[in-house]
């Protein structure tokens, strides 16, 4: 029997993502990129009331994107400083045939949240108090950096709509504002989600 063209599609698993990574990106991937299996469950949390417009703060290659996109019909949109990270998410985006996602490389200074109905935050600002481990060196890391970009963020998220949602995953969470209220958790703690009074 023919197959259909879905039917084609690379699969998206822990293993065929990894392959698509240079080895350094591999190695680091345990601490910066979201397994799968939370993937999932934040997609799930994000939009299972209704079709929504997500922004990935801080996307890195694009795995959240991707993993939201295949699990949902919601659209992912990823914001990410360094720009070989972007372009090589978006080649993955196509390697997955995902229409319903896009990396943008730029700054989170400069988004509008107001754009956006649902947001993600797997803390992406902390590699700056970590600088020796840093990912790679096309940005500038410092301790004053991460109080300004957590400081901006809690300001743009405090003025997106009620009943905006919000996953955040890991972090100290200094960069939700006291108008999001935490409905649940999960994982010990480290996945809540968060939704805008
Ligand atoms: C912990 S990784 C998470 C990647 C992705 N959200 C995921 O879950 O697979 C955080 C990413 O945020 C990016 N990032 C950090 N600060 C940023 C900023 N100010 N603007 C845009 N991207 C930023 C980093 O380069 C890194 O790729």
């Amino acid at each position: 029997m023919l197959k259909t063209k879905t039917e084609y599609k690379l699969a998206l698993t822990e293993e065929n993502f990894s392959n698509l990574l240079p080895e350094y990106l591999q190695k680091a991937s345990k601490i910066y990129f979201t397994p799968l299996r939370i993937a999932q469950i934040a997609t799930q949390w994000l939009t299972d009331d209704g079709k929504k417009n997500v922004l990935d703060i801080g996307a890195g290659v694009g795995k959240f994107c991707v993993a939201g996109a295949r699990y949902s019909d919601s659209y992912f949109h990823g914001i990410e400083y360094r720009p070989s990270l972007a372009e090589l998410g978006n080649t993955i985006i196509k390697q997955f045939e995902i229409k319903n996602a896009f990396i943008q490389n730029t700054n989170i200074l400069d988004v509008d949240f107001t754009n956006f109905d649902a947001f993600y935050l797997y803390n992406p600002f902390f590699e700056n108090l970590m600088f020796r481990a840093q990912l790679n060196n096309e940005v500038d890391l410092s301790g004053s950096l991460y109080g300004y970009y957590y400081n901006h963020t809690e300001k743009e998220l405090h003025k997106t709509k009620s009943g905006t949602r919000l996953v955040t995953f890991h972090g100290n969470n200094y960069e939700v504002p006291d108008s999001f209220e935490k409905i649940k958790d999960a994982e010990g703690g480290s996945l809540k989600l968060w939704v805008k009074k």
